[in-house]
C-alpha cells in the first residue's frame, strides 16, 4: 500500500503547529507543506483578494502534488475560502476554524476570548459559530494585526520583546459582569508557536485552546490510521516565494522534520 499524500497549507510557518500533530498521529503518510509566504500576512487583506489568491495557490499545489487530502492549516484561509475550495476541487479538505464550541463547553466562568487575525474575527463565519455554539457564554473577539508576524520572526531567530506580545494578548482578559475570561481560543495557527510567552505574561491563568489535536483526529478519521507499510519518503516544504530559509529558520524547520 502506498502511503497517502497529505498537503498542508498556510500563509506561513503557523500551519506547522497543525502539521506536527497530524504527523504524530500519522507518521507513515507523505507530507507536502506549502507556505504562501509570498502572500503573507493574510490577516489584514480584503476578502476578495484573499479568495482569489488561496484558490490559485492551493489549485497549483493540488495540480503539482496530487494529494489525497488537503489540510487548510490556517484559520484565515479556512474562514474565508474553505467553502469555495470545496466547490472547486474534488479532493477532501480539512479546515481550521476557531474552536469556539469546545472553549464554551469547557468554560466555567462562561466568558471566553477568541484571538485571531483581523480577518478571522471580522468574518461572518466566526460570528455564525458564536451564534451557534456560544449560547450562555460571553465571547470577546480580539483581532491582532501583529501576532502572526511576531511568531514568524521568533521562528526565524528575531526575538520579539515581551511588551509587544503582551499588548496583543491583554485585550483577551476581561473581567466584567461577574465573569472573568477563563479560556482563550488561539484562532490563528501561528499563535501556538508563542504559547509559553503568553502564559508568562497573562494577567491570570486561562486555558489556551489550540485546535491542532482536533484537526489531527479529523484527518485520521478521513485517511484511516493505517498509512501504509512502505517507509515514508522524506517530507517536503515549499515556500511560494521560492526563498531558501535562512540558517536560524532552517534549524527551526529541522525540529519539524524538514
Ligand atoms: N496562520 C494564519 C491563520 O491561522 C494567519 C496568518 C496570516 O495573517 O497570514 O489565520
Amino acid at each position: 500500500m502506498t502511503a497517502p499524500a497529505i498537503l498542508v497549507f498556510d500563509s506561513g510557518v503557523g500551519g506547522l503547529t497543525v502539521f506536527r500533530e497530524i504527523k504524530a498521529a500519522l507518521p507513515g503518510a507523505r507530507y507536502i507543506y506549502v507556505a504562501d509566504d509570498a502572500g503573507f500576512p493574510y490577516g489584514d487583506q480584503p476578502e476578495d483578494a484573499l479568495i482569489t489568491r488561496i484558490l490559485s495557490v492551493v489549485g497549483t499545489a493540488i495540480a503539482q502534488f496530487k494529494p489525497d487530502l488537503v489540510v487548510v492549516a490556517c484559520n484565515t484561509a479556512s474562514t474565508v475560502a474553505l467553502a469555495r475550495l470545496r466547490e472547486k476541487f474534488s479532493v477532501p479538505f480539512v479546515g481550521t476554524v476557531p474552536a469556539i464550541k469546545p472553549a464554551c463547553a469547557q468554560s466555567l466562568s462562561r466568558r471566553i476570548a477568541v484571538l485571531g487575525t483581523q480577518a478571522t474575527v471580522r468574518l461572518e463565519y466566526t460570528k455564525a459559530l458564536i451564534r451557534e455554539f456560544a449560547a450562555g457564554c460571553d465571547v470577546d473577539l480580539v483581532g491582532s494585526s501583529h501576532l502572526a508576524s511576531y511568531a514568524e520572526a521568533e521562528l526565524s531567530g528575531n526575538p520579539v520583546a515581551d511588551d509587544l506580545i503582551e499588548a496583543q494578548i491583554v485585550p483577551c482578559f476581561v473581567d466584567a459582569k461577574g465573569r472573568r475570561t477563563d479560556a482563550v481560543v488561539l484562532a490563528c495557527t501561528h499563535y501556538p508557536l508563542l504559547t509559553a510567552r503568553y502564559k508568562k505574561m497573562a494577567p491570570w491563568p486561562v486555558d489556551w485552546i489550540d485546535p491542532a489535536p482536533a484537526i489531527a483526529r479529523r484527518v485520521v478519521d478521513l485517511i484511516g490510521a493505517n498509512t501504509g507499510d512502505e517507509p515514508p519518503p522524506s517530507q517536503r516544504l515549499v515556500f511560494t516565494s521560492g526563498r531558501v530559509p535562512p540558517p536560524h529558520l532552517a534549524t527551526a524547520l529541522k525540529a519539524f522534520g524538514f
